[in-house]
């Protein structure tokens, strides 16, 4: 285990913020954290990180961070059709979809080159183009800085949602490893429904898993900024949902509006409202609207947690004055 104090975040968030906590532990195993509950880590203020790629970090943090660093892809379990895989938190989710690719195991491919670790999977609930991480997690091991113990989430105990579970909910859970069930050939399903991916495989005869991340990673480079170079955290909201009549009427005045009906109402795509809004490509000092996806709100370099907090604040209203929607964030606010 390592712990450093007055330790730089810098390179533990996306957006590039150059901020600090007092305290930061990175932990290579379950017992770890027995110990940093005996050292008195929980009784504190503490917040666990993963790759900080969905944070929103507002000033310095004057408390314990958490990281997990268990590395570990173990199959568990293998059946004719499908396997358990056991995946620690620590490890980087791309490793994993790519290592699943590796081994021909479908499930998880369309979440390609989403960053951050395995531990988030579960507590933001990853999705992308039509797979959410919730149809492949069958159990969630976690450790209860309440009660010092480890155990088992089920699936179904979860509360998944969009975007959410238990885990966002419950700050006392940690996330040690997450149990996948992964597809053997040839009985697993691609899902090639979403937007254009159908399409951009059109001339294949036959599709492979890494066909299809092939063109998820070009999709995803093409409108998503890289961290490495453009500060972001991802889509910044979440698309919002709204009711059949809210939806009827907006239509009246927005004949092209895009939507996704779902069970609970009709889903607009955020990154329309803000468009058209006039926002995309837009800059308030530092912090921007990204010009390829206006989801995503950027730090076009030295933009500080607070900039980017006011640029959602003033999105948010004209998205409200307009549409009468409110946007909210997807990203974690962090102070
Ligand atoms: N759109 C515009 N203008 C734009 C871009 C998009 O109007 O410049 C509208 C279009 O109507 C388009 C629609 O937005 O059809 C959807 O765009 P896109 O397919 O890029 O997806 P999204 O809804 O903006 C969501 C996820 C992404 C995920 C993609 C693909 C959320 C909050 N975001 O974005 O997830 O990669 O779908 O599945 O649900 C993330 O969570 O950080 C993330 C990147």
């Amino acid at each position: 285990m390592k712990h450093q104090q007055n330790y730089s975040l810098l390179k533990h968030n996306t957006f590039g913020f150059s901020v600090q906590c007092s305290d930061f532990y990175v932990y290579d195993k379950k017992e770890d954290l027995i110990q940093l509950y005996n050292e008195g880590v929980f009784s504190q203020k503490w917040l666990p990180i993963g790759g900080g790629s969905n944070l929103l970090i507002l000033n310095d943090l004057e408390y314990n961070v958490v990281q997990s660093n268990i590395q570990q892809i173990e199959v568990i379990e293998g059946g004719e059709k499908n396997c358990l895989v056991y995946v620690g938190s620590g490890v980087i989710w791309d490793d994993f979809v790519q290592w699943s690719i590796s081994k021909n195991l479908g499930g998880i491919e369309n979440l390609s080159f989403i960053p951050g670790m395995v531990g988030a999977s579960p507590v933001q609930n990853i999705g992308a183009y039509g797979v959410e991480a919730k149809d492949v997690i069958r159990r969630v091991e976690v450790y209860d800085t309440k009660q010092n113990k480890f155990y088992y989430v089920e699936a179904a105990d979860c509360l998944f949602e969009y975007r959410g579970s238990v885990f966002k909910r419950d700050k006392h859970l940690i996330v040690v490893g997450v149990i996948y069930q992964l597809t053997k050939e040839p009985y697993y399903e691609l899902k090639l429904d979403y937007g254009n991916v159908r399409e951009m495989l059109k001339d294949l005869s036959t599709i492979t898993l890494k066909d299809v991340r092939d063109v998820i990673v070009n999709i995803r480079k093409s409108k998503l900024p890289l961290p490495s170079e453009i500060g972001s955290a991802g889509s910044f909201f979440k698309n919002p949902v709204i009711s059949k009549s809210e939806f009827e009427t907006l239509r009246t005045t927005y004949p092209d509006i895009p939507f996704y009906e779902v069970s609970d109402g009709y889903k607009i795509p955020a990154a329309w409202l803000i468009s058209q809004c006039g926002w995309k490509g837009k800059n308030i000092g530092a912090a921007g609207v990204y010009e390829k996806q206006p989801l995503i709100l950027v730090n076009r370099g030295g933009a500080k947690g607070e900039d980017v907090l006011f640029l959602m604040k003033q999105i948010q209203m004209s998205v409200k004055c307009q549409f009468s929607i409110l946007l909210n964030p997807e990203v974690c606010l962090i102070q």
